[in-house]
């Protein structure tokens, strides 16, 4: 399995997925800035990824930092933690990770050395616990998958969008993984083709039959019958379950109804975010007009046309069938029974 971003001799290492499906190229980056600069340019994206990015970026701002005691190493590190925030605002992920870092930092009280020791370990761990709990989310999730059956999936919620083997696509793996016979269909994923360029990436390097369609054809392959569930990600899931994931979602939940088809979100607990009610105040990203007028550098719009871009919508709770998580699967009422996965 590939790695999407690793701590590699005091550095981090990503594969850089603007090049996919393409090139295969990793990037190597000795400056948090760097980092801050690759996850705004979606070399690594996906929630949890970005989560991991994050938390290695500021080990590496830690690195840098040249203070006589803990009190300026922490006044240093709240501008590193601050530079990673702003990249991208839906992921909670991102929030989630720069936090436990902080955490780290304030509770600290030994010498500069030794914590920065610590926030490498820190960042290693938000890693490799994060491949751990996308295995057991697959675990779970794949018992949810019935043999012979079609899952329709958007954007990439996969091994690239993790720090391996995924939410989603962790789901139908994990139903592979139980011996099922599993077929996906990949939303492309406009405007920046997540699914076409990444997602079947990876199912093809994985064997996993991948079937692409375009945006607009999922409706009719709902009413052909060609579909048996939906397995999306999750950017931010609030208290009442609603949940952010990226554009289309929501159109493809509204289908999944319409159609009697179950929809599935799979994410970690830390997409939760309990301090807001309702997907109402979930910030949604809003990402460049070029996103949207241009393909793989082709304009394909009027130069100057007016355009919208918002990178994530919210699908309401009512739409949802089931939250796969690694605590097990969650259903109706969100409010509740959310609330018993942090006890
Ligand atoms: O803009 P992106 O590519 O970061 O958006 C990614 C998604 O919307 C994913 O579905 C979500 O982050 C879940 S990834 C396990």
């Amino acid at each position: 399995m590939f790695k999407t971003v690793e701590w590699k001799n005091n550095s981090v290492v990503m594969l850089d997925q603007t090049l996919l499906p393409g090139k295969v190229v990793y990037r190597k980056f000795s400056d948090y800035r760097q980092v801050a600069d690759a996850i705004k340019k979606l070399l690594v994206r996906g929630a949890p990824a970005i989560g991991v990015a994050a938390a290695m970026g500021c080990a590496l701002g830690a690195l840098g930092i040249k203070a006589a005691g803990l009190g300026e190493f922490r006044r240093e590190f709240k501008k590193v933690s601050a530079l990673m925030a702003s990249t991208r605002p839906t992921a909670i992920n991102l929030f989630w990770a720069i936090e436990r870092m902080n955490r780290a930092v304030d509770s600290h009280c030994g010498g500069v050395e030794g914590l920065k020791k610590r926030l490498i370990a820190e960042a290693k761990n938000i890693h490799d616990e994060d491949i751990k709990v996308n295995r057991r989310m697959g675990a779970y999730g794949g018992r949810l998958i019935k043999n012979n059956s079609t899952v329709l999936t958007h954007c990439n919620a996969g091994a690239l969008a993790t720090a391996g083997y995924g939410t989603a696509l962790g789901v139908v793996r994990g139903a592979v993984d139980a011996g099922k016979n599993v077929r996906v269909f990949a939303d492309e994923t406009r405007p920046v083709l997540q699914g076409a360029r990444l997602t079947a990436w990876e199912l093809m390097r994985d064997g996993i039959d991948c079937t692409l369609i375009t945006d607009n054809m999922a409706g009719y392959m709902m009413k052909k019958g060609l579909i048996d569930c939906v397995v999306v990600g999750a950017d931010r899931i609030a208290a009442n379950g609603d949940v952010a994931n990226k554009i289309g979602t929501y159109s493809v939940a509204v289908l999944a109804r319409a159609h009697k088809i179950p929809f599935y979100v799979a994410a970690p607990k830390s997409t939760m975010d309990l301090r807001i009610k309702s997907g109402d105040s979930i910030p949604i990203e809003e990402r460049s007009a070029d996103e949207v007028t241009f393909i793989g550098g082709v304009r394909i719009a009027p130069d100057g046309v007016k355009t919208k871009n918002p990178a994530f919508d919210v699908t309401p709770a009512r739409l949802v069938s089931a939250i796969i998580t690694e605590g097990g699967v969650v259903r109706a009422p969100y409010g509740r029974n959310i609330k018993k996965l942090f006890p």
